[in-house]
This record gives C-alpha cells, sequence and structure tokens, in this order.
C-alpha cells in the first residue's frame, strides 16, 4: 500500500509537469491533435507462418488427447482401462476427435496456429498397481515406435497432420524419453515391468535387464540435479541414456515422428536427463528437421534456478516457463502477489533467459490446478490473466477447456474432459481477438517490454519492434477503476481503439505527438489492448532458431525489413550461404566454421545492416554423448571436479568453461572421490582432456602428467575412466 501511494504521487506530479507542457505546446504553435488513423501496413507473414524452426508467431493450444473428443468410438479400450466415470481411466478421445474439431472450425476461431497434443507412443494397457491408474496421459511408454491404439492408428495421425497443416496449423508432441512406465513401487510386481519395445521387439524390462537399458537406484528424493536425474521418478522405470540402444533408439523414434510431419516437440522431465545427453541427441533431431523444441524444467515458484537458467540457455532447447506462470496465477488467480510483484518476473526473467521471447508460457497446465479454480472461479480473473499470457514475451500456450471455464484442483481433476465446445463464451472472444496479432503485429512475437504505468492492482506495459508497438493495460481490481494519467507511449500520434473491442470493458485512447496519452479510466476488472503496426524499410533481426547447429544445418532468420531479394547473412565475420529469402524470413546453411558463439548479422540487397542477434552455437560436428569418470579425485571442502579439453564442448582448454561441476554420489555410477558426467562430444575424433579442481573463487588445479584421451565413435556413445593424476 505504501509503495502504492508513493507510486501514485510520482506519476501525479509527472503528469502535471507534462500537462503544461502540451499547453504551452498547443498554445504556442496552434496544433490541434486530429486523430489519425492507424495506418494498415502490410505484414503478411506466410513463411514466418509455416516455419518450423520457430513459434514466435504462434499460439499454442495442450491438448490432452484421451480428454478432448471421442472422434471414433471404435479405436476405445475395453476391460478395466476404460472408465469415463473414472478420471485415472480413458475415455475415448482420440486423434479422429482432434481431426473432427479441426475441421469445424474450433481452433481457427479460437486463433491458435499450433496444437501439443498427448505423447503418441504406445503406453502400457494394463493398470499401474501402484496408485490404480491407466496411461490415459500418455507418459508411460512401452514402443515409441507404435501409436497409442486408443488415440488412433497411423494413418489417423498423418489424417489429423494433414488437416491441421492445410488449416495453417502446427503440431506439437509431447515426448518422454526420460522413462517407460512405472516399475518399482515396494515389493510390488508390475505385469509389464517396465518393458520397452522397439517396433514390437522386446528389448528388455526393469527387473530383467541383462543389456543395462535402465538405470537402478531408487526414487529420487529430488533433493539435487544430480539425484534427480539418475534416480527414478515415483517409481518410473529409468532409461539409461549412456546405453547404446537406448542413445540409438530415441534417435531413431523421435526422426519417425519427425518424417510422419510433426513440427515441433514438448520434451517431458528435462531436469531428470543429463544435459550431455539432451544436447546429443537435440542435435540429431535438428540435423534432420528443424523444428520448435521445448523442455518441461517444472518450477513450483518465481525465482531463478542456475541449473534451469543455463539449460535455457545452452542446451539448445527452450523451456517452458514455469516461473512466468506462477508470477501471473500468483498476481492474477490467488492474489497472493501485486502486478508489481509479476512484472518483477518479468524483468527478472528477462535477463536470465538469453531468449525470453522463445521460452514457452501458459497460466495453467496438466500438472497444476486450473486457473479458474485457482482464482475461485472467478472468470474475470482468468480473461486479465489470458490478456496477460497472450500479449506477454514468450510463445503462449492455453490449456485445453480453461478458454470454457473448466475447473479442477490437481491430478486427474485437472485433466477432465472437455465442458464445452462454445465459440461465444468471453474467454473464447478475448484469445480469438488477441491470438492473431502475434501475427500480425511483431511486437508481440519479437518485442521487448516496458513497464509504463503500475501499481499494486494494475499494469501497463508496452511491448515493440522496430516501429511495432503493442500497449495492454490490466486493471486485476474488480471493485476499484483508476483514472489512468501520466501514461506515456512510443504509439504515435492518434487514436487507437482496444483490440478487444471492449470485451473486457476498455475503450480507446488518444496519444498526442509526444506520446502522452489522455487521462482515461481503467474501470473495475478492464483490460485493454492497443496496437501500431509500421513497415520496416531497414533489416530487423527477430529470431533466429534453432540457436544452436552443426555446419549445414538449416537455420531460420525471422524480422522485419529484410527486403525481397537476397542479400546476405553473417555468422561472426563468416558469410552463410543463403537458402532462401523473404521479407520475414530467411533461411541460411550453419557455415563450415570453427565451434563456438557467433552473432548473426542481415545485410539487405541494399546494403543496409541489422542489429547483430547473439550467441548462436556451431558445433563441433555431429554429436555423441559419453560418460567421462575419474576417480580418487578428493577435493577440499567446497571445491569440486570439473572437465576440460580440447575441443569446444569441453571448453577448448579454458578452465571458465569446464564442464561441471561433475557428479559423485550416484552409487551404481560413481560414489566421491569419484566423480563422473555425461558430456556431448564431436563424434568421430580423439579428443585430449584433463579433469581439473575448482573452487568457488574459480581458483584451478590442474591435474599433472599427460593428457587423457579418449577416441569418440561415428554414432553411440562412449565413456572412459581414469586415476586422478597428482
Ligand atoms: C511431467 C508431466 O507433465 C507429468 O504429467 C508426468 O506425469 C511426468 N512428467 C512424468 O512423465
Ligand atoms: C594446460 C594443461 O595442464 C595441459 O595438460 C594441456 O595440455 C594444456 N593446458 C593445453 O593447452
Ligand atoms: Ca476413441
Amino acid at each position: 500500500m505504501m509503495n502504492q501511494l508513493h507510486w501514485n504521487k510520482k506519476k501525479h506530479s509527472y503528469t502535471k509537469k507534462l500537462t503544461s507542457l502540451l499547453f504551452v505546446l498547443i498554445f504556442a504553435f496552434g496544433v490541434i491533435f486530429t486523430n489519425v488513423p492507424v495506418k494498415a501496413a502490410s505484414t503478411t507473414t506466410d513463411a514466418e507462418a509455416s516455419n518450423t524452426a520457430s513459434f514466435s508467431t504462434d499460439v499454442i493450444y495442450q491438448i490432452v488427447t484421451d480428454r478432448f473428443f471421442d472422434g471414433d468410438r471404435s479405436n476405445n479400450p475395453s476391460g478395466e482401462i476404460f472408465d469415463q466415470s473414472n478420471m485415472q481411466k480413458y475415455h475415448g478421445g482420440d486423434w479422429a476427435g482432434i481431426t473432427q474439431k479441426l475441421n469445424e472450425g474450433y481452433f481457427t476461431g479460437l486463433g491458435v496456429s499450433a496444437l501439443w497434443i498427448s505423447s503418441p507412443v504406445e503406453n502400457i494397457t494394463t493398470i499401474d498397481p501402484s496408485n490404480n491408474c491407466a496411461s490415459y496421459h500418455g507418459y508411460w511408454a512401452k514402443d515409441f515406435f507404435r501409436t497409442n491404439p486408443y488415440f488412433g492408428s497411423l494413418n489417423d495421425f498423418q489424417t489429423m497432420i494433414q488437416t491441421a497443416h492445410s488449416l495453417g496449423i502446427k503440431i506439437v508432441i509431447d515426448f518422454a524419453p526420460n522413462h517407460t512406465s512405472t516399475a518399482e513401487y515396494g515389493n510390488m510386481t508390475f505385469p509389464e515391468d517396465g518393458a520397452l519395445y522397439r517396433d514390437g521387439s522386446y528389448l528388455g524390462g526393469f527387473t530383467n535387464d541383462p543389456q543395462g537399458l535402465f538405470n537402478h537406484e531408487s526414487w529420487t528424493d529430488f533433493s539435487t540435479y544430480e539425484d534427480g536425474i539418475y534416480h527414478s521418478m515415483y517409481g518410473l522405470a529409468d532409461l539409461n541414456h549412456q546405453n547404446a540402444t537406448v542413445d540409438d533408439y530415441m534417435k531413431d523414434a523421435i526422426q519417425m515422428w519427425l518424417d510422419l510431419g510433426i513440427d515441433g516437440i514438448r520434451v517431458d522431465a528435462v531436469k531428470h536427463m543429463s544435459f550431455g545427453w539432451q544436447k546429443n541427441w537435440l542435435s540429431s533431431v535438428y540435423s534432420h528437421k528443424p523444428v520448435f523444441v521445448f523442455g518441461e524444467w517444472f518450477v513450483g515458484g518465481v525465482s531463478a534456478d542456475s541449473d534451469m537458467n543455463k539449460f535455457a540457455n545452452d542446451s539448445g532447447m527452450s523451456l517452458l516457463d514455469f516461473r512466468f506462470a506462477n508470477a501471473v496465477r500468483n498476481a492474477l488467480g490467488e492474489g497472493t502477489a501485486t502486478m508489481e510483484d509479476l512484472y518483477n518476473v518479468v524483468v527478472e526473467t528477462g535477463s536470465d533467459f538469453e531468449e525470453v521471447n522463445d521460452q514457452v508460457t501458459f497460466i495453467d497446465n496438466h500438472d497444476m490446478s486450473r486457473f479458474m479454480t485457482l482464482a475461485s472461479n472467478n472468470s474475470r480473473s482468468l480473461e486479465n490473466a489470458y490478456v496477460v499470457l497472450l500479449t506477454s514475451r514468450g510463445v503462449p500456450t492455453i490449456y485445453y477447456g480453461s478458454e470454457q471455464y473448466a475447473t479442477g484442483t490437481t491430478d486427474p481433476y485437472n485433466r477432465g474432459d472437455m465442458p464445452s465446445f462454445n465459440t461465444n463464451s468471453t474467454a473464447y472472444k478475448v484469445i480469438s481477438y488477441l491470438s492473431p496479432l502475434r501475427k500480425t503485429n511483431p511486437a508481440l512475437a519479437y518485442g521487448t517490454t516496458q513497464e509504463r504505468w503500475m501499481n499494486d492492482d494494475i499494469l501497463i506495459y508496452e511491448r515493440q519492434f522496430g516501429n511495432n508497438v503493442v500497449v495492454t493495460a490490466v486493471n486485476r481490481n474488480q471493485s476499484r477503476s483508476t483514472s489512468i494519467s501520466g501514461l506515456n507511449t512510443n504509439l504515435p500520434q492518434g487514436t487507437y481503439n482496444d483490440v478487444l473491442n471492449g470485451t473486457l470493458g476498455g475503450g480507446s485512447i488518444t496519444v498526442s505527438r509526444t506520446g502522452a496519452v489522455n487521462t482515461f479510466t481503467l474501470g473495475a476488472g478492464q483490460s485493454a489492448v492497443w496496437q501500431y503496426t509500421a513497415t520496416s524499410s531497414s533489416p530487423l533481426i527477430g529470431n533466429v532458431d534453432p540457436m544452436m547447429g552443426i555446419a549445414g544445418d538449416t537455420i531460420t532468420i525471422t524480422g522485419r525489413g529484410f527486403g525481397s531479394s537476397a542479400g546476405s547473412v553473417k555468422f561472426g565475420t563468416n558469410a552463410a550461404t543463403v537458402l532462401s529469402w523473404t521479407d520475414s524470413l530467411i533461411k541460411v546453411a550453419v557455415p563450415s566454421i570453427a565451434a563456438g558463439k557467433y552473432p548473426i548479422k542481415v545485410t539487405s540487397a541494399a546494403g543496409t545492416s541489422s542489429n547483430t542477434y547473439g550467441g548462436f552455437e556451431v558445433l563441433s560436428g555431429t554429436q555423441i554423448s559419453a560418460r567421462l569418470k575419474v576417480n580418487n579425485a578428493s577435493t577440499d571442502w567446497g571445491s569440486s571436479v570439473y572437465v576440460v579439453g580440447n575441443v569446444y564442448e569441453l571448453g577448448n582448454w579454458d578452465p571458465a568453461n569446464a564442464i561441471g561441476p561433475m557428479f559423485n554420489s550416484t552409487s551404481t555410477i560413481g560414489m566421491y572421490p569419484t566423480w563422473f558426467y555425461d558430456v556431448n562430444l564431436p563424434a568421430g575424433q580423439t579428443i585430449q582432456y584433463k579433469f581439473i579442481k575448482k573452487d568457488a573463487n574459480g581458483n584451478v588445479i590442474w591435474e599433472s602428467g599427460s593428457n587423457h584421451t579418449i577416441t569418440t565413435p561415428s554414432s553411440g556413445t562412449a565413456s572412459a575412466t581414469t586415476d586422478w593424476q597428482n
């Protein structure tokens, strides 16, 4: 409260000054502010819209396939795993149902342009005896090369993809390579033993594992990063990705789905798999087909997590932005934080994530309570949260059914059947007004974020890219209206109508030549969005995707003003071969240059240079995953062991870029004073390396003696164990 008063005082004195200044101006020059019509700039972005590597202009709609729509009763399971009145059993939803809703226009009406569906792979067909639950959610895989027959056949899958694509809608699959199904709970026996099959052939099970397909540690207590990686999550048979069969399996499996036409991948539980294995797997994905990949790194609050930041910035994939979700839920759902707190999280994540616009945002999902329930069934809170979600940085995701005011607490109650397909509800309309803006106004897709006016209840922020501007105002207080004075914007002079057409009570604003907005009232619980689009005549990079690759991979550069004829693109000082060129999207091949991070710059045919877009990571070549281990490396309290070597992936001998801290607390792999780490390395090379000890201040102790060497295979995995050399 104190804070808010302080704020308002400041605003008032500022406004007074500004108002008198305007008077002087008007008086002196006799300027009369007339309404300047908003210029309708051409923002045709077909090239961007069909770009699978970037989702900057998309709104994602997340579907729990089993709970969406039953389009084909003939594929429903029989027996105890099917019961539409039991939230833990299959309900019959399938790809035919999604196809039907695509054809009926439910998604195009909503304006979403990507569907994230449940993992499509074959799951166990029995009840998990430890929790009496069926695999309706798709997270209990048994064969990643076959479809879940209860969702449909390969034909049904392809029909869904083709139907979606014909409507300009992308398909993202959930993919869970961390584990198969539950196989561990006290002395219980599990009918399917967590077994893994490859297109019908049995490869092994959890208790029958001569090949070492699985890690055999107890349940994780989630206490450390290491513990979460090598221990099972709730008894889910934890796959050993260092096993060459498993590594090869996951690379081939995802290629099969890529070849079936998917446009993106949501990777389950990325916090629970090694960084090195995932980077090696992801590099294989990008070389096969550049698609947008985002991982689930679950966090329960709004605080930073250094392992998560590192993953978001260096793994090569985006993350689901739980911090943003929790911040919106706190401020607009439960009311446990202010709008200022929400904006603080936007600022903090804006510096923690190198590419904040590429993280995937949401307000609820299948692992947390529905927003309506969180907001005590207050529908305006939900509608306002959608306004924030759809105009903020990041790729927004709508969780199926929440736009129909579905309620539900925790899993499985937050995964109910789609309550209705009403296209006239307020929430449906809010989403349908705002979703298309991500395509027509690049300020949403690529822009920066700036706070323009705020107090505990109100947040007004501006997104901007070039001269494109979107201003969003949200008043979460449903019993108090506020007069907004002293608001400034980069919107050019003119009058702007609410993009929501007053659906949430907003009206128009008038902006002066200096960017001052006329004083207006933001009513109780109201939201409004105002926008301006401009044509760019000089090149401006908005995004580069993917942000890592090997020589020859295709990379997309999106933005505005590249021009219609091809200019040039440079990675640092190195020219890249241009594969295609439009005003908003350029495709280039990663040049054959030394591995490292490079800034990207576009120069138009007319010779104008763009901004530099930082940090594209060129890898040394095709990647493999290797487990490096060192025995007898005793350390002083506070020091850890790292590995460093003569390739970029091992830091090019620079201790500051060494890989680690390594792990030392997994009984089946290595316990202190043994240290180990799974790293991604270039394939088919003899690599030199050493272990170092580093303390918290960065002081380094090198191993003595000659370098260790490892010769990596051209495919598969590698491992090497040595003793610390004193
Ligand atoms: C996170 C998923 O979102 C959750 O629903 C699932 O149960 C676990 N990962 C395990 O796959
Ligand atoms: C320092 C290490 O001590 C040595 O073993 C290694 O060969 C060099 N760095 C490489 O420059
Ligand atoms: Ca069905």
